[in-house]
């Protein structure tokens, strides 16, 4: 929202804040990653929850006209959505640059030719362990090796792959080094490196293997751990070290660029995110940086931030009522427009009581 408080300088500015927009297909994943929400990345969804490509369409064509033409496709988990390859090729077709894939899950692998056909511009896949038992013990499936299998599959289509990797005290961070130079050798592009989310929800199952695996410290911030300590080695094999902005709304990351070309990404939050008027008195302040992408999710709301499931829009029926969606998205985004990010500072504790975001369906 554009306030006659904001000066003609922030006016001006606030037009090129745009949050990323990723849209949560389905709610299954078939894994249960013990740092992650049972239904995945956005609010939580009941089982078997998924997007028709009208419904990803109705909300992906109408923000081509506000400036969004970059789309991330995550989960739950995209490789167990049937119709992957024909809404990337309609998002392509209405004109989306960059389309972004998100997968833990082997599937990937045997799509991904057909996906790079439709038209995906970046792979990304989520890998947090070379060590089988450990991958087990993380996301609940003794699968590494096709998944390993799957990531060369989607390397070998030529176009450009991610891998994420959660970093967590006591459990993968002895690794990191090997995990990038195997990335390296595979042909991967990019290793980012996150810390852990440590706000998200858990399910009971995935509970008890945290427990597990921390040997009893089972509070997810109790898993984090500084990533400039964990890469520094690699700091020092690198070419060049760069800062990259996320367009304003997010968190500067750290790139790390070796001499091959292979990149390694630095995400770390620790110093936490402030937005302005929308944090004030989240119990979630200070986050990691939750805000800055518009979420589609799986059972069809609009959510603006990771962590606050209270601000969710229902789209019900205006999902195909195109002047009513258009009206909603504005909002929507001029939310993001009037946001601020900078990192958290002392004065920014919550002294008020969670204020909602001044955007509902009308
Ligand atoms: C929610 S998953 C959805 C896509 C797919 N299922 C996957 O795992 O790649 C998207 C990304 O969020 C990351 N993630 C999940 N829980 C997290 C947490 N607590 N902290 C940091 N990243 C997390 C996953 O590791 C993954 O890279
Ligand atoms: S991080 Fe794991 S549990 Fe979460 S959505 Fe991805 S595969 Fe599923
Ligand atoms: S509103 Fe979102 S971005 Fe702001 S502090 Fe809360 S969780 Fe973080």
């Amino acid at each position: 929202m554009i306030t006659s408080m904001d000066s003609p300088a922030q006016r001006q500015d606030s037009t090129v804040r745009l949050p990323q927009f990723r849209v949560t297909v389905n709610s299954r994943c078939g894994r249960a990653c013990f740092f992650c929400r049972p239904s995945g990345e956005a609010v939580a969804t009941g089982a078997g929850q998924e997007l028709s490509v009208q419904d990803l369409l109705a909300v992906a064509v109408p923000l081509l006209a506000h400036g969004i033409d970059s789309i991330k496709l995550t989960g739950g988990d995209p490789a167990l959505w049937e119709p992957l390859e024909e809404a990337v090729t309609r998002l392509r077709e209405a004109g989306f640059a960059e389309i972004e894939l998100i997968s833990r899950h082997p599937r990937i692998g045997e799509r991904a030719a057909a996906l790079a056909r439709a038209g995906v511009t970046q792979f990304n896949m989520s890998v947090d362990t070379l060590d089988p038992a450990l991958h087990r013990q993380i996301c609940g499936v003794d699968d590494l090796a096709a998944v390993l299998g799957a990531l060369t599959q989607v390397v070998a289509t030529g176009v450009p792959v991610k891998v994420n990797t959660v970093v967590m005290a006591g459990v993968n961070d002895g690794e990191i080094e090997e995990l990038a130079a195997w990335c390296e050798k595979t042909g991967v592009a990019t290793l980012k490196l996150l810390d852990v989310i440590r706000d998200m929800d858990s399910g009971a199952e995935s509970f008890a293997r945290r427990l597990a695996i921390t040997r009893g410290g089972a509070s997810i911030g109790s898993l984090y751990v500084p990533l400039h300590e964990v890469a520094a080695a690699l700091r020092e094999q690198a070419a060049s070290v760069d800062v990259r902005s996320q367009g304003g709304l997010g968190h500067p990351m750290t790139v790390l660029r070796l001499a091959s070309g292979f990149e390694v990404v630095l995400k770390d939050s620790r110093a936490g995110a402030w937005y302005g008027d929308v944090c004030t008195g989240c119990r979630f302040y200070p986050c990691h940086d939750a805000l800055m992408a518009l979420r589609l999710t799986a059972d069809r709301r609009l959510q603006f931030c990771l962590l606050r499931e209270e601000i969710s829009v229902p789209l019900g029926e205006i999902l195909h009522d195109p002047d009513q969606m258009d009206s909603v998205l504005g909002r929507a985004l001029s939310t993001y427009a009037t946001a601020r990010f900078r990192p958290a500072g002392p004065d920014d504790e919550p002294a008020r009581p969670v204020r909602l975001l001044p955007v509902v369906a009308s």
